[in-house]
């Protein structure tokens, strides 16, 4: 049986359960005295547990109740049970992935002025710039405490490996997001970013959580160093399609699409799609496109020209098919090391629903 996109979502509604679990293990809905001493042991004075809530727990919540595919901690379980890994284990690490993820967006939201995060205000617009920066930060420290709650359940050589990759990958995030900044605030290089160059940018931001699920699925179950790499690499690209169509669900959005279609022109971001057209097109839509880039314009009318003209070039069917590519590509050097097993089916239909996804 070949598996679909749908089934895809059914995997990740099946393990939305686990994985806000232990979202809500390490950031609970509410603070209690016990949650903070037990993360960080008694404070030395007196403190309550209301300032915590208002601006951490509340905000938080908000924002991850909201919905969210949750697809990056959803591939490091899939990673787990088809190297045959116990999930008991290494569940804690689901968090580390979302709550890096979470702290991302949230801090990218503020970054990229954005207004609407999962069809609602972003939580710097809800809760002020303030609580969203530090609830954002918090979440990137909160991601790395699986590894030290856990610490009795593996060798010390395997969590010094997970602590250098989660650094790592952590870090790279903002090697990608400082890029993209860069270039849609025109501070380097923003009218020749070449193709490669975007790809290198979209695996700094996008490509790495992906490619943490793979690494830390296959160091905490034990596996070579070999298989780190192929699985890293195969996931940093299914990592890289899915930002690829997500830049076109930008400018082409499905229903129900969560942020504000065509934000990406608003922000002069250089896409794949971008990059294509002033490839292709003629001198005077080059200039017409680059200009209302630089604009950074909320104008829908100004938008809306700047997406015709990518979309006449053929931008968004070339996207799309580089993506595909991506994806068949990534998946041809790994599926000889995989099993035939359910699981292997299971990462097929994963790898397909990065590009095909509408949501
Ligand atoms: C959005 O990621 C940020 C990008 C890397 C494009 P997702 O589309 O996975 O966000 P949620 O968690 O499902 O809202
Ligand atoms: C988000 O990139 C990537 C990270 C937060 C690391 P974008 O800025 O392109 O994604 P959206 O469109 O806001 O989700
Ligand atoms: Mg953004
Ligand atoms: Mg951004």
């Amino acid at each position: 049986m070949v598996l679909m996109s749908s089934d895809t979502l059914k995997f990740l509604e099946e393990k939305k359960a686990l994985i806000d679990g232990m979202l809500r293990k390490y950031i609970p809905g509410k603070f209690d005295k016990a949650h903070v001493e037990w993360l960080l042991g008694k404070p030395s004075y007196d403190y309550t547990t209301k300032p915590l809530d208002k601006a951490l727990a509340e905000p938080i919540w908000d924002f991850l109740d909201r919905g969210g595919k949750r697809w990056r901690p959803a591939l490091f379980l899939l990673f787990t049970e088809a190297l045959g890994g116990d999930v008991e284990k290494v569940k804690d690490f689901t968090a580390t992935l979302e709550l890096l993820h979470e702290g991302s967006i949230m801090i990218d939201d503020l970054e990229d002025s954005s207004d609407l995060r999962r069809g609602k205000p972003c939580t710097h617009k809800l809760f002020g710039v303030d609580v969203a920066i530090n609830a954002g930060n918090f979440m990137y420290f909160l991601a790395f405490f699986p590894l030290i709650k856990n610490r009795d359940k593996f060798k010390p050589d395997v969590l010094l490996k997970a602590w250098e990759v989660v650094l790592e990958e952590t870090t790279r995030i903002h090697y990608g997001q400082g890029t993209d900044i860069a270039w849609h605030r025109g501070l380097a290089d923003a009218d020749s970013v070449s193709e490669r160059e975007y790809l290198q940018m979209c695996s700094f931001k996008t490509g790495v959580l992906a490619r943490l699920a793979a690494r830390l699925a296959v160091i905490l179950n034990g596996e070579s160093r070999e298989l780190e790499e192929k699985l890293g690499t195969f996931s940093e690209s299914i990592g890289i399609a899915f930002q690829i169509q997500d830049d076109i669900l930008n400018i082409a959005p499905s229903k129900g699409w969560g942020k504000e279609a065509g934000d990406d022109i608003n922000e002069g971001k250089r896409t794949l799609l971008v990059i294509h057209t002033l490839q292709k097109a003629g001198k005077d839509d080059k200039k017409r496109l680059v200009e209302i880039l630089n604009m950074h314009t909320k104008d829908k009318k100004l938008i809306t020209e700047a997406i015709g003209i990518i979309k006449k070039h053929g931008s968004v069917e070339y996207a799309k098919e580089f993506a595909r590519k991506m994806v068949k590509d990534a998946w041809a050097t790994v599926e000889p090391l995989i099993p035939e097993n359910e699981a292997k089916k299971k990462q097929k239909a994963f790898a397909d629903f990065m590009v095909e996804r509408e949501i």
